[in-house]
């Protein structure tokens, strides 16, 4: 679904940033911005800024910006649409039928179908479930400890043991055999043609977060291998942007959630009262399901096997959670092995105390750090207390980072003051946090380099947006090609249409963009501040941004140029050339900011 863009920016433009966010935050004039403490972290000075020219929010000390939308959607969790749903209300604003481009239109024709072959799916594993064939699966749910309310609330069904049954209910319904196999419900091969995925297996049906049935897993009813299966990723069936039961954990009363790794413990939990545990759909927990928990609540407690691969898993998912902005716990089942069989062993009042208990995941993970070494030896006690100390520096604000030194040094017994003086000392040396445990990225000298581009990239669209009038002269030098970033590149060319058609406004650009990652990145680019005192400074700074954005693209287009492309190579070549000329003449004059 999307809005044109003259709607979004109607609406953008009848919703002043000033009067909405001074709705949630006391802000006082400094000069021509606002000020106040930053809702999106803990401050004790204002470095919030919000900009009514600009019609921006910055904030200095965390980086959070954006326009109205944006602030709607950090702070109110909402997404583009609810918030754009939202000041369509405030300003009074009717929001028009939605425009479909003929794919966007097809692709949801296409997503209805499959949902409907899903439902229908559903309903077809659910009276099975509850026939004579289903007698067998039914025990062995009963056997399991669940209840009938359970059973019905999760829509749990049964594959039966012919494998094209389901195949054909469905062809009889007049599905093509098309978009069957595009559900993921079943395969092919030459001597069977298409025959069901599942069979003789214990179906529980994954749904979205307002319950429409995306996928399934089935579960073998016994020991055999593989224990389950499930749908693949389809048009509908994303399982990093999913969490399984969270159609019902949305609505739980209590203050948090629970993230767990199996289907069954997540029944299980339910079954027992706590109706606000999620889990992942047998992958490790992605950073959009952490977003996605995020919309939620403000703390989530994992609770992942106690075997070596749930701390593994634990310890993957708390940077993640954190990187989300949730408060994190982590639950201890020891001596059981996953919440399911906790509860069956110990009962509600138990599991209960062990979630009062959680442990704050922070002093999780410097617990397992000890693991590594040897306390009863000097040597690996002291290694300890320094890897304790790098990851005490991660704290940037000062009493968060004193609260947890404390809590440190009182848990393995060195004194304050002396981790204290540690930390102090390795700060000053400059070593930062460890690296923590992230996804295989690119080797750090090449991040380095990648990292000047990006920062000349920057300051470009910095200056092109603070001073729209170098714009003609600057193309000269600089076009859209030398921006190699995409996202950089887009809001360049975003710069330049804009100036072509009377007025450049960043506000605007940030609207175009959905994501919202990327919303903060392009807000970051709009507020850095140039402080220059005079024109001869103005002079030097901008040619020194021309000459090392132009160097550092052309470095990066030679480097990833294809050996065939003459005709680029010989560009590039004039390009260099320019750039040296450039640097003897030094800028133009009519280059420069008015
Ligand atoms: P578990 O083996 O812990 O499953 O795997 P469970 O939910 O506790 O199941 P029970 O109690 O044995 O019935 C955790 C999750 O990993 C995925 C499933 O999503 C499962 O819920 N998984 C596991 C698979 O996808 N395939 C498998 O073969 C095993
Ligand atoms: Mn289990």
């Amino acid at each position: 679904m999307r809005y044109s863009e003259d709607i979004i920016e109607e609406v953008r433009s009848k919703n002043d940033i000033v009067d909405l966010i001074g709705g949630y935050v006391k802000l006082q004039r400094k000069g021509s911005s606002y000020f106040g403490l930053c809702p999106f972290h803990n401050e004790k000075s204002p470095s919030f800024s919000v900009s009514p020219g600009k019609q921006m929010y910055y904030c200095f000390g965390c980086g959070a910006g954006g326009n109205v939308f944006t602030f709607l959607m950090e702070y109110e969790n909402y997404t583009f649409q609810e918030a754009l749903k939202f000041l369509a209300d405030r300003a009074g604003v009717a929001l028009p039928e939605p425009v479909y481009t003929k794919e966007a239109r097809e692709q949801a024709d296409r997503r209805a179908l499959l949902l409907e072959i899903n439902k229908e799916a559903a309903k077809y594993f659910y009276v099975k479930l509850r026939s004579p064939e289903g007698t067998r699966a039914m025990e062995y749910l009963k056997g399991r400890g669940l209840s009938d309310e359970t059973i019905r609330k999760f829509g749990l069904g049964y594959s039966d043991r012919f494998h094209n049954q389901l195949y054909r209910y469905l062809k009889q319904k007049k599905y093509t055999d098309e978009v069957l196999m595009e559900s993921g419900l079943f395969n092919m091969d030459e001597k069977r043609g298409i025959y069901d995925k599942f069979w003789n297996r214990v179906i529980y049906p994954i749904m979205d977060a307002n319950s429409r049935v995306i996928g399934f897993g089935g579960r073998v009813m016994g020991d055999a291998k593989p224990k389950y299966l499930n749908s693949p990723e389809t048009l509908i069936f994303d399982k990093s942007r999913n969490l399984y039961g969270l159609h019902a954990a949305r609505s739980s009363r209590r203050k948090n959630l629970i993230i767990c790794e199996g289907y069954m413990d997540v029944i299980s939990m339910h079954q027992a009262g706590f109706t606000n545990a999620v889990a992942s759909l047998g992958t490790a927990l992605t950073s959009q399901q952490a977003s996605l928990l995020k919309r939620y609540t403000e703390e989530v407690l994992v609770i992942y096997d106690s075997d070596e691969a749930g701390v593994r898993a634990a310890l993957r998912a708390i940077p993640m959670l954190r990187g989300a902005g949730l408060s994190t716990r982590v639950v201890n089942l020891k001596p059981h092995k996953d919440p399911d069989e906790f509860i069956q062993a110990e009962g509600t009042e138990a599991f209960e105390e062990r979630l009062q208990e959680a442990e704050n995941s922070f002093l999780y993970e410097i617990r397992i750090l000890q693991q590594k070494y040897n306390m009863s030896d000097p040597q690996g006690k002291s290694d300890f207390f320094h890897a304790a100390a790098s990851r005490l520096l991660e704290f940037e604000d000062e009493i968060e980072r004193n609260s947890y030194l404390e809590a440190v040094s009182r848990t393995y017994g060195i004194e304050t003051g002396a981790l204290r003086k540690l930390v102090n000392r390795l700060a000053l040396k400059g070593i930062g946090a460890e690296p923590r445990e992230k996804p295989a990225g690119p080797p750090e000298g090449k991040k380095e380099k990648e990292d000047g581009i990006q920062k000349a990239q920057k300051l470009m669209l910095t200056w092109m947006t603070s001073y729209p009038e170098i714009l003609p002269g600057l193309s000269r030098c600089i076009t859209s090609r030398d921006f190699v970033t995409p996202l950089f590149r887009k809001v360049a060319e975003m710069v330049e249409e804009q100036y072509r058609e009377g007025e450049v406004n960043p506000a605007r650009i940030i609207s175009r963009f959905e994501d919202g990652s990327q919303q903060s990145q392009v807000a970051e680019l709009f507020n850095t501040k140039l402080s220059l005192e005079n024109r001869e400074e103005q002079r030097k700074a901008l040619e020194d941004v021309i000459c090392n954005m132009k160097e550092s693209s052309l470095n990066y287009r030679i480097s990833h140029l294809s050996p065939e492309d003459m005709q680029g190579l010989q560009r590039l070549m004039e390009e260099k050339k320019q750039l040296e000329t450039l640097r003897e003449t030094g800028l133009p004059a009519d280059i420069l900011p008015r």
